[in-house]
């Protein structure tokens, strides 16, 4: 794809259902007693992965669109698939369904792309093993092969990373052991879409969340549950429009405006920083809907970030990574056109991503003419930087596509970039949206 430099970005949209409640909201649904309407749900292919591997489950979905109703087959009431379950590229569907197939008395096999399947399972085996399901696989890569038990044991659990991945698949497990199972997160929180969804469906959670700057939330819950179903709306993705809000936050003259998007504390700290790196994004509008924060916002570019004198280097790291998770590429895309440029630091699981984030972001940046230095754990570069426009590589993955799509409109010339289409994974609509706003 050839991507020209942009002028300005303007214009009014909405982006699809958010990713991460999306998945939550099917398994859920799935798992209920009874018939669940889902609106807005996501259009990426990590979702439809999702549903196509509950359908496999003997879960009846009627997809119109991003509409949809599940028929729930209740906590412990799937079928085994007799066929491995493809997760495709989408390391949400396999930790989430692992929790729930290691509760269901049979086999099932969890499989997906040669990104997924060079992806670390370990975190979520070892907690999964600990409550008396049996995995097997090779270096705990997938496939992943589970003998599920019901009732599982209860444990608590400390999680060794700070995953909401890992911490949704104990809890889902949890919904089929016998008595209290705790997780704690001691590294800080992560997104909290599974805790706030199962509470939507009315499954009492304990949650014990300790203050900033404490040691460690707490969730827990006493099971076996079973719950009846429930509609659920959907949010727009505030991952997805992060590349729109930070393109149009870059570019002097722009004026966005991006409604029903998702503003979860602990997914909204793109915003938050944004904003305290004297970005303009106003919130209007906030209001709640199925226990999820969601708003308005308006971005205007600016030239005085670009321009600032002698700022020191921002820096971003410590629990505040696991809240960032997904926008750190984009970030270190502005951060090279921020004077004092950006350090990324305690962020080594982006190198276990889709692929190694930190090696793409590093090998992008630099071919773009940017100063950066490579650490085990994130990246410094160097700012303010004035990108060229470049050979682009996607690596495979979504975020890195669209992060260097963003940085190409920065460019100042065109930029080509490979393996574009591996955004439709977690946002189709991306190249059409963009081009609606952007103005050359
Ligand atoms: C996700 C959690 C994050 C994130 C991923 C989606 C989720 O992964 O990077 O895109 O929906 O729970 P980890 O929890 O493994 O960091």
């Amino acid at each position: 794809m050839i991507i020209q430099p942009a002028a300005r970005i303007r214009g009014r949209l909405r982006v699809p259902g958010d990713k991460s409640i999306s998945h939550r909201a099917a398994i859920i649904a799935a798992l209920a007693d009874g018939s669940s309407h889902l609106s807005n749900y996501s259009t990426s292919q990590d979702c439809a992965a999702t549903l196509s591997c509950l359908g496999s489950l003997g879960v009846p979905i009627d997809r119109k669109g991003e509409n949809l109703r599940i028929d729930g087959l209740g906590t412990k009431g799937l079928n085994a698939s007799p066929a491995p379950l493809d997760c495709g590229n989408s390391g949400s569907t396999m930790r989430m369904l692992a929790g729930v197939l290691a509760g269901q008395d049979f086999v099932s096999v969890l499989t997906g792309d040669a990104s997924l399947r060079s992806r670390p399972m370990k975190r979520i085996v070892e907690p999964l093993v600990l409550m008396g399901a049996r995995v097997d696989s090779e270096d705990s890569r997938p496939p992943l092969r589970i003998h599920g038990s019901n009732p599982l044991k209860p444990i608590s659990y400390d999680l060794p990373v700070a995953s909401a991945q890992v911490k949704s698949c104990i809890l889902l497990a949890a919904l089929n052991a016998n008595g209290r199972t705790e997780v704690v997160e001691r590294l800080g929180p992560t997104r909290d879409h599974t805790e706030r969804m199962l509470q939507w469906f009315n499954v009492s959670l304990e949650i014990d969340a300790d203050p900033v700057g404490s040691s460690a939330n707490t969730i827990a819950i006493n099971g076996p549950v079973s719950y009846t179903s429930r509609d659920v709306s959907i949010p727009g993705d505030i991952s997805s429009a992060a590349f729109l809000i930070g393109a149009a936050a870059m570019l002097p003259g722009s004026d966005l405006q991006v409604q029903n998007i998702g503003l979860n504390p602990t997914r909204a700290q793109i915003l938050t920083l944004l904003i305290s790196l004297g970005f303009d994004i106003q919130i209007t509008g906030t209001r709640e809907d199925c226990n999820e924060p969601l708003g308005d916002l308006i971005v205007r570019g600016k030239a005085r970030i670009c321009d600032a004198g002698s700022r020191r280097p921002g820096s971003i790291n410590g629990p505040l990574i696991a809240q960032l998770i997904d926008e750190l590429p984009l970030l270190a895309v502005l951060g090279s056109r921020l004077s004092g440029g950006l350090e990324i630091r305690d962020a080594s699981e982006l190198r276990w991503k889709e692929t190694d984030r930190i090696a793409a972001t590093v090998a992008n940046l630099r071919a773009m003419g940017a100063e950066v230095e490579e650490y085990d754990d994130g990246l410094a570069v160097a700012g303010p930087t004035a990108l060229r426009g470049a050979k682009l590589d996607s690596f495979g993955d979504h975020r890195i596509a669209m992060a260097f799509t963003v940085a190409a409109l920065l460019a100042d010339s065109a930029s080509e970039l490979s393996g574009a289409d591996c955004v439709a994974v977690s946002f189709p609509e991306f190249f059409t949206l963009l081009d609606s706003v952007v103005g050359r």
